[in-house]
């Protein structure tokens, strides 16, 4: 599908936001599903580049991506006009907690922007909002506002630029320290992270999701390109079509 680029902004250190509009269906998405984008003409670049939803209007939708490489140096570089071509919504996203859940969302720099569409979906359904971020440092950190909104915000940054200074571990651990518990734990960065969140809550009854952001091929579970182990060694999963949003416990981190 083609959509539309609205409005561009470079929001923090090598991140960018794109807002996008066209035929889409807004009311469906999930958080934590994502787009597949056709770069350039498809040509140089054959593989389109995986990137979240981050927010969903009733007739837009954004993402917001940190530049690595040339396919997202190419999308840096849209303006308000350009075409995007889109596959999407695809992956399986996060599963909502129940009502009155008392819900612990935590990012990983990058990893941030499908937990700000996951936390708009939490806050009305939850009694209790926590989320833990961790930038690098203060400049590469964005959407803090956005958050600070929806739930109680820990913030850490390497440096301590911004919030404690440590990672975002210590920032779940700070939090936790308060005496706060949850039902539900939702997380997305690097895997180090994830597997070091899930060990924080190894001893107790929480129900742990996390979004794994493997390199991908085709996006749509046909080439195999996107696996990991599932738990006990027992067989593999595709992070495209599988998850990309898995039970902690399902997967081998
Ligand atoms: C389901 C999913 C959702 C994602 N959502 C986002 C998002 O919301 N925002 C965002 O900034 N990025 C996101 N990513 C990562 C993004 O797809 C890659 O950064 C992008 O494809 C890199 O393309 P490139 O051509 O710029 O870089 P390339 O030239 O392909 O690679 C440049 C560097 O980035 C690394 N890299 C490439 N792909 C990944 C990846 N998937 N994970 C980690 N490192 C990678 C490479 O190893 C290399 O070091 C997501 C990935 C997945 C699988
Ligand atoms: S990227 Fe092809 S199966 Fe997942």
């Amino acid at each position: 599908m083609l959509l539309t680029v609205t409005d561009t902004a470079r929001i923090a250190h090598g991140i960018w936001q794109l807002t996008l509009t066209g035929t889409f269906p807004y009311d469906t998405v999930q958080p934590g599903q994502f787009l597949m984008i056709r770069i350039g003409a498809g040509l140089e670049h054959v593989l389109r580049r995986p990137v979240s939803i981050a927010a969903v209007t009733e007739d837009s939708l954004a993402i917001v991506f940190r530049v690595v490489g040339k396919g997202t140096q190419w999308l840096s570089e849209r303006k308000a006009g350009d075409g995007l071509d889109v596959l999407g919504p695809l992956g399986t996203g996060f599963p909502l907690p129940p009502a009155k859940a008392r819900v612990l969302i935590v990012g990983g720099g990058i990893g941030a922007p499908p937990l700000y569409f996951l936390a708009e979906r939490v806050q009305p359904l939850s009694d209790r909002l926590d989320v833990a971020l961790g930038f690098q440092t203060q400049a590469d950190s964005f959407w803090v506002d956005r958050f600070a909104v929806l739930g109680n915000l820990k913030l850490a940054t390497d440096d301590g630029s911004l919030g404690l200074k440590g990672t975002v571990i210590d920032a779940v651990e700070s939090l936790a320290a308060d005496g706060l518990k949850w039902d539900y734990v939702y997380a997305c960065g690097p895997i180090p992270m994830l597997k070091v969140v899930k060990q924080c809550f190894a001893s107790q009854e929480v129900q742990g999701y996390v979004s794994l952001e493997e390199r991908m091929a085709c996006g749509v579970g046909a080439c195999y390109g996107c696996v990991c182990q599932t738990g006990g060694g027992s067989g593999t999963r595709r992070v495209c079509a599988d998850g990309p949003v898995f039970d902690w416990n399902g997967v081998v981190l």
